[in-house]
């Protein structure tokens, strides 16, 4: 594909340089028509038992983002009481979140109790801990099916080298548990890892997952998890997570299980990047062009406390270069670095990358950024975070979170 930007009509038709001048960059740009389309897409995952997709809020908590999941009809998981607090505050009711620690204090858990928020329990001390907050009650438990799946070891959030979930050889003493503090075990969860784009892995986990369930009488619910991919090198071809196999693959192993335990109980995922992935890019001012040791440095606003993925887990973005708000061409290409404006030598984010040339004050438009981008921002080096702004479906622009500004990082002190 020569441009994301150009055949997704990213910016509906606004000039980015214009767009960029008048709110500043660094700037996550998001677009409103491709984030509804995936949170509808994930919506009918399943559609032959009661299902609900559960969008992840970790990879993106803008309120005007949850509030299109509630419109959406996508219910959420939440991993902190803070991401309880964006979901209530964009108007999800308490039925619609469900609440999937780890570790947490029996301060942070009583929060979520008192909520009436159903909570799942990470580990057999945890389980206890709720046991002892609301004896009588009824929570959810993760359990680790042994396998997992991922793009870097640090995303791999099931099998042997984790911390999560419950071992299914512990199993039996979930149920001691339950009967000490006469708990009901209304559903199971698991995450196997996030992003991949071979389901065969995940349809393995399901089946798997709905084989321990046979040992759980009565289940409310069963939650698989998410983790489903999105095409990061979309300008080289790279195919999309292949949704309508999947969904079709998935419909016999949900039949097979649903007629041996004699109903369906509520089958949810819980898919975050998928959402909201493609959905936005950052837009970023290239401040200086270099070369050192015969190697060409081209140097943004972009750090990595703008977008942390490239650093953490050597992440791929694809990266469009505009010039007067016209995207260059990528026929001719050339070796090039590019980097944020961070002091760590590892604040890359594209090491040796074929790009079009670059000059200073082109902009960087690094696109797929829309999960695990914003919410992973931090101020380090005292940069404050970006500001958010929407391309709305009508075209229209709106500021969706205002940039931070250094009195705002000053006034905790
Ligand atoms: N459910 C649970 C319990 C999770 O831990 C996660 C992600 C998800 C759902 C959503 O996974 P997704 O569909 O977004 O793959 N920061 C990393 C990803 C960390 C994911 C952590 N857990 C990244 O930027 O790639």
């Amino acid at each position: 594909m020569e441009s994301y930007i150009k055949s997704a009509d990213f910016f509906r038709g606004n000039d980015p340089e214009e767009i960029a001048k008048t709110y500043g960059t660094p700037l996550y740009v998001y677009n409103e028509s491709i984030i509804r389309k995936h949170m509808k897409a994930v919506a009918e995952v399943i559609t032959k038992y009661p299902y609900t997709a559960n969008y992840s809020v970790k990879a993106n908590t803008n309120i005007h983002i949850l509030k299109m999941a509630l419109e959406e009809g996508v219910n959420c998981d939440a991993m902190s009481i803070g991401e309880i607090r964006m979901l209530e505050a964009a108007g999800f009711p308490k039925e619609r979140i469900f609440y999937v620690p780890n570790n947490v204090s029996e301060e942070e858990m009583q929060e979520a109790i008192d909520r009436g928020i159903m909570t799942s329990c990470d580990s057999l001390e945890q389980l206890e801990q709720y046991g002892r907050l609301n004896r009588g009650g009824k929570c959810a438990v993760r359990i680790n099916p042994g396998v997992g799946a991922g793009h870097h070891e640090k995303v791999i959030t099931a099998g042997k080298k984790t911390k999560f979930g419950i071992a299914e050889e512990d199993i039996d003493t979930i149920f001691d548990i339950c009967a000490q503090y006469d708990l009901t075990i209304a559903g199971i969860n698991q995450h196997i890892g996030s992003l991949f784009m071979d389901p065969e892995p995940y349809l393995k986990a399901v089946a798997n997952l709905l084989r321990i369930a046979r040992r759980f009488p009565n289940l409310e619910f069963v939650d698989f998890g998410g983790g489903y991919g999105i095409p990061y090198h979309k300008l080289n071809d790279e195919a999309e997570y292949p949704m309508e196999d999947f969904k079709a693959r998935l419909v016999p192993i949900l039949d097979e299980f649903v007629a041996d335990y004699g109903s369906a109980p509520l089958f949810k995922s819980e898919p975050g990047r998928y959402c909201v992935a493609e959905g936005s890019v950052i837009l970023g001012r290239v401040h200086a062009v270099k070369q050192n040791a015969g190697k060409k440095y081209a140097g943004t606003d972009i750090g990595m406390n703008v977008l942390v993925r490239p650093s953490m887990y050597d992440s791929w973005h694809d990266i469009e270069i505009l010039r007067d708000g016209e995207v260059v061409s990528r026929d001719e290409l050339q070796e090039i670095t590019v980097t944020g404006n961070i002091c760590e030598s590892g604040d890359l984010l594209a090491k040796d990358r074929m790009l079009p040339e670059i000059k200073r004050g082109d902009l960087a438009c690094v696109l797929d950024t829309g999960a695990y981008g914003y919410s992973m921002c931090s101020p380090y080096n005292s940069r404050p975070r970006p500001a958010e702004v929407l391309v709305c479906e009508d075209g229209s622009l709106k500021l969706i979170r205002r940039r931070e500004t250094i009195e705002d990082l000053m006034a905790y002190m």
